[in-house]
């Protein structure tokens, strides 16, 4: 059997001790180990973005990373996104609105790339709202609405920062 070894993952701002094997990917961390299914696999090769999530702020593919390069970093997961009394994110808030999800599975990676995408600062047009969010797919075809939601939610959060 494959050595596994204690992993500490900082996982919504709780540690998350978990016995896993040294090939395992951040994804199958989450979804298998943790708890925490939020997350999607819809290629598991870096094609498809409904694995997304946060490691340190930054979006990430937990695919293509494995959990023990996320070790002593920040894992930020759809999961952890609302308030600690349950208020949805600006982008989930958005999300809803605008009706810009319907089966729902690629919906968590938009929603975390949206959040990463706005911080970037790269959701100032809906061209560039389009470009910056092009790694994730939707096979509902939701996205018009999600530009919408991306646009509104960045334009609430712009609001916040300069009140
Ligand atoms: S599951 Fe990671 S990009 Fe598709
Ligand atoms: S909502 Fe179904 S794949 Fe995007």
């Amino acid at each position: 059997m494959a050595q596994q070894r204690v992993m500490r993952l900082r996982i919504n701002g709780k540690e998350h001790p978990l016995a896993l094997d040294a090939r395992v990917t951040l994804l199958d961390a989450l979804r298998e180990h943790a708890d925490l299914p939020g997350a999607k696999k819809g290629c598991d090769h870096g094609q498809c973005g409904a694995c997304t999530v946060h490691i340190d702020g930054e979006r990430v593919l937990s695919c293509l990373t494995l959990a023990a390069q996320a070790e002593g970093h920040e894992i930020t997961t759809i999961e952890g996104l609302a308030g600690a009394d349950e208020t949805l994110h600006a982008v989930q808030a958005a999300f809803l609105r605008h009706d810009a999800f319907q089966c729902g599975y690629c919906t968590p990676g938009q929603i975390m790339s949206a959040v990463a995408c706005i911080n970037e600062g790269h959701a100032n047009s809906d061209d560039e709202i389009r470009e910056y969010m092009s790694g994730n797919i939707c096979r509902c075809g939701a996205y018009p609405f999600i530009v919408a939601a991306v646009r509104e939610a960045a334009q609430q959060l712009q609001q916040e920062q300069t009140a």
